[in-house]
């Protein structure tokens, strides 16, 4: 039996697997919280929008915001990705991992000046610019260097993603990127500042996105603006669509990438851009369905109003629902004949808004594993320490083998940087 959006965890007989790996076993051998990742899942997710871009000049850049696990970095790196950044620990991340920086594109509306030198000493491939006062700093900081920093203005396309307000991100009243309307100015100050070289132009409108219509929209209005800087003798090489795919999480239906990159081709085809280097920016859509997040069941509490389903992992581990009012899927690693119970799944954190999924039917009973499905994109990368909790440990499956990506956390290093003050 398959669950809903994860291709890789499926029930043989009464146990859950992810691949060839009883869930239950994993649970037994790291411990829970655990957080375990389909490799063949991820690199599934890429194949589609690799079939898509074939035979064009196009890079893949993981957002890496997703999901940043070394091993993770290193699958998409071995894979031919390049990578999204936001940070100047992004970077780091990415060369541990194995990464080429000549395949990275540094985003973000806050880069700072020591993140700006560390990455042109590296040599990323572009900085998508959010702002003027970037474009200024950038300049100056690239001059200082006696180099170039190739830029791309971040345009946002005020365009509704129809998604959460929370990932909505290339509306008018949005942080992100450049206004529509002044991005052809800025494109001739930016061409103007001797510390700059344009090379292209990109935009994100959002994530979880689930239609086709955004996307073409944003496209529609980024190709004007390509046209009107162009116009201007400033040429403009890649496009770049950002990320934003939706998954399905219970019962969205978002177009395959396969499909979704074919109609953005065919779009950029028809108004003869066809020429262009073009670029993504996918994150959730390459990892999320293939991770799930393994809990342990403490107690089970029966109340007035509500059953509670206690468990070892809270929202420090996994953040969407407390944060987004996130529903994410939930499934028992071992099928019981008990009739379910409904219940509100809870961890041990002292918030009213520790939840990780309400009124969820499930037969389970104290020491049972739960898995909690579509948790490899902004799981463990959003996990906190709260309630000093170390974070979870992370495992990597192919078919029935599995590594453990990452040790758990443990207190002692939590509070390693601290310092008792001064005894008199
Ligand atoms: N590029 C840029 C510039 C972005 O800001 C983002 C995500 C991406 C690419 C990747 O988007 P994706 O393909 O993953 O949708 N924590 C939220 C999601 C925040 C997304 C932020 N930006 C969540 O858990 O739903």
């Amino acid at each position: 039996m398959k669950l809903p959006g994860a291709p890789h965890v499926a029930y043989r007989g009464h146990e859950l697997f992810i691949e060839g790996c009883a869930l239950n076993a994993l649970a037994r051998q790291f411990g829970t919280p655990l957080y375990v990742y389909s490799r063949s899942a991820m690199l599934e997710s890429l194949a589609g929008y690799q079939r898509a871009l074939a035979g064009r000049d196009h890079l893949i850049c993981y957002a890496m915001k997703a999901n940043s696990n070394l091993a993770v970095l290193q699958t998409f790196a071995q894979a031919g990705c390049g990578f999204d950044i936001v940070s100047g620990g992004e970077l780091e991340r990415v060369l541990a991992a194995g990464g080429d920086p000549s395949r990275v594109v540094f985003s973000g509306v806050g880069k700072t000046a020591a993140e700006m030198c560390q990455a042109l000493a590296t040599g990323v491939s572009c900085f998508n610019v959010e702002s003027e006062s970037e474009l200024t700093l950038l300049s100056e900081v690239a001059q200082g260097m006696g180099r170039q920093a190739r830029i791309s203005l971040r345009v946002n396309p005020d365009v509704d993603p129809k998604t959460h307000p929370y990932i909505s991100t290339g509306l008018k009243g949005n942080k992100f990127g450049v206004a529509h309307d002044r991005a052809a100015e800025i494109y001739r100050h930016a061409a103007a500042l001797p510390g700059l070289e344009v090379v292209g132009i990109d935009c994100h409108i959002g994530s979880q996105i689930t239609e086709i219509g955004p996307y073409l929209d944003a496209l529609d209005r980024v190709l004007d603006l390509v046209e009107a800087v162009e116009a201007q003798g400033i040429k403009l090489h890649h496009l770049d669509l950002g990320g934003g795919l939706g998954i399905t999480y219970t019962d969205e239906q978002p177009p395959e990438a396969e499909t979704l990159v074919r109609s953005l081709l065919a779009r950029i085809d028809a108004r003869s851009h066809g020429h262009r280097k073009i670029l993504f920016e996918p994150g959730r859509s390459l990892v999320g369905n293939a991770g799930v997040l393994l809990a342990s069941v403490i107690y089970l509490k029966p109340g007035a109003e509500k059953n509670f389903c206690i468990v070892d992992a809270a929202m420090n581990d996994l953040m969407r629902p407390a944060m987004y009012q996130a529903w994410m899927g939930m499934a028992a690693c071992t099928l019981r004949d008990t009739p379910p119970v409904l219940m509100d799944v809870v961890g041990p954190v002292c918030e009213s808004g520790d939840w990780l999924g309400r009124d969820r039917s499930l037969a389970v009973q104290p020491g049972d594993a739960i898995a909690v499905l579509s948790a490899g994109a902004y799981g463990m990368s959003m996990a906190s320490n709260y309630n000093s909790r170390g974070r979870a440990a992370e495992v990597m499956v192919s078919g029935n083998e599995a590594w453990l990506i990452r040790e758990r956390e443990t207190p002692a290093e939590l509070f390693r940087g601290e310092r008792l003050l001064p005894t008199r």
